[in-house]
């Protein structure tokens, strides 16, 4: 017979299991109490702000989830980890944390962001700095005319398609020379944290209007611009760095790059204690698409990544029904929550941040859908909270959506499938 634990045989449950779990009904009661909204918190605390990135939830919530529903020393996984909040709450907050995303750029950034550079790496930075500000006194659009060059046997253009029409001349040369010189760098973490400091000034010293927006909008980043850009962005991570570095506890953070439907890298024997996320939308976002140029200058593959991401509103633009779009994303949610279920212990949590979609004038509540997938997976419902939205703070923001609330869901695992 299989055994299924609810809030109604809680009590019984605990007696025939001994100790070997905590009692959450007091923590549930206390999440229905908070105000969701943080509306005056700030957001972009310590390294929150390193880099940009579409629809990141505000910080605050998963602090919350995670005090509340895990203990110290335990291990909390976002398979949605964009760029990593999930990740630096958990490390602030004395637990393990493992994060996944399917979008390079996403999985570079969590990593820096949850992690610490040697503080002995300092000089060399600063050596870095040095030379970047020599680049800078001897700016100029025609490659050629840099000496420096020959120095720099890493020096090369990403093969960009239409990179003359995304990139002005003296932008190129500049993140050319910026990321050979980063190369040279001794430390694989140094030099991954400036990677994340040119990728996050990237999208706006290109043609590409914005970050949610893949249209070229001409510029004119002046001469020299991307060497200053860089410079005033990887300092300010500096001391971000610094700040971080007296809060952190000192736990693990590990940071994987998979689809989330095989998640192959996940370490095979690590059992996790809470799950954290904010998944895709369907219909809403497009990363390939707005992290292409990050990408193809960073040596990844956007092209591989659009193959696979879930909620591509360009995928589904391109093939198939509305049924079959809203199909193909439960597919994918219950092959998600089938590995979450595999890696989570029993009588734990699991927690889903959505909001609705449309799809061609349809809503699809995904609060809804998460729930019901998930119940074929293994968990059953513990709370559906809902959360008011103030404008300028959600924690998916899309043009496609302008919803007032979400929900966090929060799922119990009863058992193993
Ligand atoms: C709403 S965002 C998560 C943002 C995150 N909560 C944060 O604060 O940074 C959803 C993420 O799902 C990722 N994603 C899309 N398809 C995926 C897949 N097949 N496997 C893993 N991650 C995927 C996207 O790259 C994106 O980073």
């Amino acid at each position: 017979m299989k055994y299924v634990i609810s809030y109604k045989n809680i009590n019984s449950t605990l007696i025939l299991m001994g100790r070997s779990f905590v009692d959450f009904r007091k923590e549930l009661n206390h999440l229905q109490k908070i105000n969701w909204g943080f509306v005056d918190s700030d957001t972009q605390y310590l390294t929150h702000n390193y880099h940009p990135y579409p629809a990141r939830f505000i910080p605050q919530i998963p602090s919350k989830l995670i005090q509340y529903l895990s203990e110290e020393g335990e291990w909390v996984f976002d398979p949605f980890c964009g760029v990593g909040t999930t990740l630096v709450e958990a490390t602030l907050l004395g637990r393990n944390c493992i994060g996944n995303d399917l979008n390079p750029i996403g999985s570079l950034v969590s990593k820096v962001k949850s992690n610490l550079v040697s503080v002995a790496d300092k000089p060399t930075l600063d050596s870095l700095i040095a030379d970047v500000e020599g680049y800078f006194e001897l700016a100029t659009d025609t490659p050629s005319l840099i000496p420096h060059l020959s120095v720099m046997p890493e020096y090369r253009l990403p093969n960009i398609p239409n990179r003359d029409h995304w990139f002005a001349p003296n932008v190129q040369e500049e993140l050319g020379v910026l990321l050979a010189r980063i190369h040279m760098l001794p430390s694989q973490f140094l030099v991954d944290f400036c990677r994340v400091a040119v990728s996050a000034i990237l999208v706006s010293v290109s043609n590409q209007d914005c970050e949610t927006r893949y249209a070229r909008k001409e510029k004119d980043i002046p001469i020299g611009n991307v060497y200053k850009r860089f410079i005033s962005k990887v300092r300010e991570m500096w001391t971000r760095m610094e700040a971080y570095q007296e809060k952190r506890q000192p736990v693990t953070s590990q940071v994987i790059n998979d689809d989330i439907r095989t998640l192959e890298h996940f370490p095979p024997n690590l059992r996790v204690q809470l799950v954290i996320t904010s998944p895709p939308y369907p219909n809403a976002f497009d990363y390939f698409l707005y992290h292409r140029h990050r990408m193809f200058w960073l040596g990844y593959d956007p092209i591989a990544m659009s193959r696979k991401e879930i909620g591509s509103h360009l995928n589904y633009q391109r093939k198939g029904t509305t049924q079959q779009n809203i199909a193909a994303f439960k597919n994918a949610m219950l092959l998600c929550f089938q590995g979450i279920n595999r890696v989570l212990d029993t009588h734990r949590f699991c927690c889903f941040v959505v909001g609705d979609s449309i799809f061609k004038k349809q809503l699809v509540k995904n609060d809804q859908l998460i729930t019901k997938v998930a119940t074929r997976c293994g968990f059953e419902l513990a709370i559906n909270l809902e959360r008011n939205i103030h404008a300028h703070r959600r924690s998916f923001s899309s043009s496609a959506r302008r919803a007032k609330s979400e929900h966090i869901v929060i799922l119990k695992k009863v058992e193993d499938v």
